[in-house]
Formats: structure tokens, C-alpha cells, sequence
């Protein structure tokens, strides 16, 4: 190498602060930290770096409920989805009993395959399929498949599996570590069927202590939901039978999304498509965005001021005579723009029927391909005394 390129020159100096300066990194260092001789104030104090990231708060692992469904609130911004089948012999007992405690250790930082990597608030949730439901009992919740429905275009390695790992992490580098450690676990006696990272954007606060994030349509996404206790306890956690109770229903579908198509809309044609304005996500009815839209609500010559084939008026709880399901969706690039759909509930009618009275005429739908689709039983939360699965599979 040339010997030139191992002194940086002043004007590459110069360069690379301006970078920073204009990325906004500079945390406490101003043009006073220029080089003495440069023609700012020539002060010498010292070039200081940008300050670390602070680790966010440990979520705790263990207790009544797994971890990744209401907790963190936020959820975190990045996600992976891992679905895999078990092999027929595996015993499915044990398999979940060592992931709940590979689990434990990875979220307690004292697993050495996260390599000193700091956990933070990484979560870690697991599901069992239809399949594996069904060998438990088959009148169990999580015992049925997701029907068909229409714009669907699902490869057959797509549709189902027998076990959903939810990996969530603020740290973006956590979440391939912890999957290579967890499949490490898993050995030969899974096979991985399919995959899909997402993250959320900048989470926008709508009120009542909630704060939700946009998706790549520009929409403030995750509003409505069951967010108080009792909410949570009538529509979200599985209340029995005890095998099941602390558990809950969850959807994965992933969906493309076609967004030149949308962004060639003006602005109240994407509003009318949703039902909520884009920037505030104040429902077209008015209020604010946490109070709800008001469906009856219209305009002196008799329009619904939230459109017919609205997203919010098709998905809306009420008009499809179901509870509310936590939508904890994730945003994707790969393969394609889109979101992965991510829902839970006790009951799968919740989800089966909004998408039903969706498929009629919701306006959003016709933006959207689904290419994966799966439901899982989220187990009931574990502890060192009672093992992940234990209750189904012990
Ligand atoms: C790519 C597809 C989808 C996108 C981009 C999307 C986005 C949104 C947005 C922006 C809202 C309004 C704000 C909020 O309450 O969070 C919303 C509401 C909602 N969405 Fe979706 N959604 C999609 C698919 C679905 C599907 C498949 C379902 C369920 C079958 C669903 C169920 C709901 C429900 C229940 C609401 C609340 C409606 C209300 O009560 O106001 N969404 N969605």
C-alpha cells in the first residue's frame, strides 16, 4: 500500500467531520472541535465520538405469559420469524422444554452462543402448529389451520408448520446470533420451512400511553387493539383449558405490498383507503387517534366521512362481530415491500372472520399479495419449575 494512504490528509479530515456534522452524530462536538489552524474557531478541545447506544431494558423471559406478545410496548424493531416442521419422531416434550431453556440462558445473557453480545430487551416466543396442537387434543384452541382466502399466492413450503420462533431485538445483530443458537439447539430434530426478518419504524405516540410505529404504506400501524388488562384478559390470553391458559392464538401471513400503485394515489385517496389520515392517524371521522373511528358518522349530503370500503370500517371489531386481536406487525424488504402480518388472539375466528368480511370489499386488499400464512398456539409462559410445553407435551 502506498505510504500516502496511511495519513489521512486534513482535507479528508475536514471531509469526514463534515459527514458527521451532517449525519447529525456529533454528539457534543461543534465546529470548535475543528483541527487548530483551520479557518473556524480555533479552539483545542478534544474531538469527542458519538455516544453509545444505551441497551434497552430486559424484558423478563419468564412468568405467566412468554415474553414478545404485549411486552415490550413498544415492540422492539427488529424481527425474525423462523417456521420449521418436527421430524415424526421427535419427542415434542423435551425439544420445547430445552428451547424454553435456551431461551432462558440467551435472554439472561449467559448463553455462550450469543458470543457477549448484550441481550437487551431480546424476546424470544414459541408456537406450535396445527399439526402438533391436534396430537395434544383435538378440540384444543390452535388445533385448526387457516382457511384459504383470496389474493393469495402461497408456496407449499409456505403454508403451515409445526413450530413458530419469534425472535424480537432492538439490536439488530442479536437476532441471526440467536437464531443460529437456538437451531444449534434444535439440531437435526427440526427442519426449517421458512423465514422472514421485518423491522418498525420510528414509533409516533398516539395517545393514552401508546405509541405504534408506520409501515411502508406511511400508515401509523398497530392502533386499535387490546391494550388494557381487561381487554387483554376478554379477547387476547387463552383463559383454558389449563394446558392452554396464558396462552393465545397467533396469525403470520406475510404480504406483499404494491407500492407504486398506492404512492400514485393522492393523499385523501390512500386516507380513504384506510379510513385514517396519514400523518396523524386521526380516523376520517374525527377525534384523535387513539378515541376509534366513528363509522356512523357522515357529511351533510349523506357520506359515510369514513368510506364504505374502508380498511378501518372491513377490519373494524364490531362491524365484523369479533373481540380485538394485538396486531404486532413487522415491515419488509425481502423478498418484496410489505408487511408481515402478525396477530393475537383467543379465538381464531377473530382473525378468520375479519379477513372474511375483509375479502368482500376492503380497499386495502387490493394492494395486497399473501405469499406465507400460518397459525400457531403461543404456549402458556414457563419458569424453572414448569417447562416450556409442559402442560401440552409433559
Ligand atoms: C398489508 C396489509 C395490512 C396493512 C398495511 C394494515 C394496516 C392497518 C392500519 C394502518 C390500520 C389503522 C391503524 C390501526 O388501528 O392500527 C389498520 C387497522 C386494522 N387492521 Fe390492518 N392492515 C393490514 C392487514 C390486515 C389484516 C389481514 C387484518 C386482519 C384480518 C387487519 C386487521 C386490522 C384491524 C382489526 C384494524 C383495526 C380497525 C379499527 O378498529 O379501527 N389488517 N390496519
Amino acid at each position: 500500500m502506498h505510504r500516502a494512504d496511511h495519513r489521512p490528509s486534513r482535507r479528508a479530515f475536514l471531509d469526514v467531520t463534515g459527514a458527521m456534522v451532517a449525519a447529525g452524530l456529533t454528539a457534543g462536538c461543534t465546529s470548535d472541535a475543528a483541527p487548530s489552524g483551520s479557518s473556524s474557531s480555533a479552539t483545542a478541545a478534544p474531538l469527542r465520538g458519538p455516544a453509545a447506544t444505551p441497551t434497552p431494558a430486559a424484558v423478563p423471559a419468564l412468568g405467566r405469559h412468554q415474553a414478545g406478545v404485549t411486552l415490550p410496548q413498544p415492540a422492539q424493531g427488529n424481527l425474525l420469524a423462523l417456521v420449521a416442521d418436527l421430524g415424526a419422531a421427535v419427542a415434542v416434550g423435551p425439544l420445547l422444554a430445552e428451547l424454553g431453556e435456551t431461551i432462558r440462558g440467551l435472554t439472561a445473557g449467559t448463553d455462550p452462543r450469543l458470543l457477549g453480545l448484550p441481550p437487551g430487551d431480546l424476546t424470544v416466543t414459541v408456537g406450535v402448529g396445527p399439526r402438533l396442537v391436534r396430537a395434544a387434543g383435538a378440540s384444543l384452541p390452535g388445533a385448526t389451520d387457516l382457511p384459504r382466502f383470496s389474493r393469495e399466492r402461497i408456496a407449499p413450503r409456505a403454508r403451515g408448520g409445526d413450530l413458530l420462533v419469534q425472535i424480537c431485538a432492538g439490536d439488530a445483530l442479536l437476532v441471526p446470533v440467536v437464531a443460529a443458537a437456538l437451531l444449534d439447539q434444535a439440531g437435526d430434530r427440526i427442519r426449517e420451512r421458512w423465514r422472514q426478518s421485518g423491522r418498525r419504524g420510528a414509533n409516533v405516540p398516539v395517545g393514552e400511553g401508546l405509541a405504534a410505529p408506520r409501515n411502508v404504506l406511511g400508515f401509523i400501524d398497530g392502533i386499535v387493539g387490546p391494550h388494557t388488562a381487561a381487554e387483554q384478559r376478554r379477547d387476547l390470553w387463552l383463559s383454558g383449558p389449563p394446558e392452554v391458559a396464558g396462552g393465545t392464538l397467533a396469525v403470520v401471513r406475510r404480504m406483499e405490498l404494491d407500492l407504486p400503485r398506492f404512492a400514485a394515489l393522492s393523499v385523501a385517496e390512500q386516507e380513504a383507503v384506510f379510513g385514517r389520515r396519514r400523518a396523524s392517524g386521526v380516523p376520517l371521522s374525527g377525534g384523535t387517534a387513539a378515541s376509534g373511528p366513528e363509522l356512523g358518522a357522515k357529511t351533510p349530503d349523506g357520506r359515510y366521512l369514513v368510506p364504505v370500503d374502508a380498511h378501518v370500517r372491513r377490519a373494524h371489531a364490531t362491524m365484523v362481530g369479533v373481540g380485538l386481536m394485538l396486531r404486532r406487525s413487522y415491515s419488509t424488504d425481502e423478498p418484496a415491500p410489505g408487511l408481515l402480518f402478525v396477530s393475537f388472539q383467543n379465538d381464531l375466528r377473530t382473525f378468520t372472520a375479519t379477513l372474511t368480511h375483509m375479502d368482500a370489499s376492503d380497499a386495502l386488499l387490493g394492494f395486497t399479495t399473501t405469499t406465507a400464512s400460518a397459525t400457531f398456539l403461543i404456549l402458556p409462559g414457563f419458569d424453572r419449575q414448569h417447562p416450556l410445553g409442559a402442560g401440552l407435551f409433559g
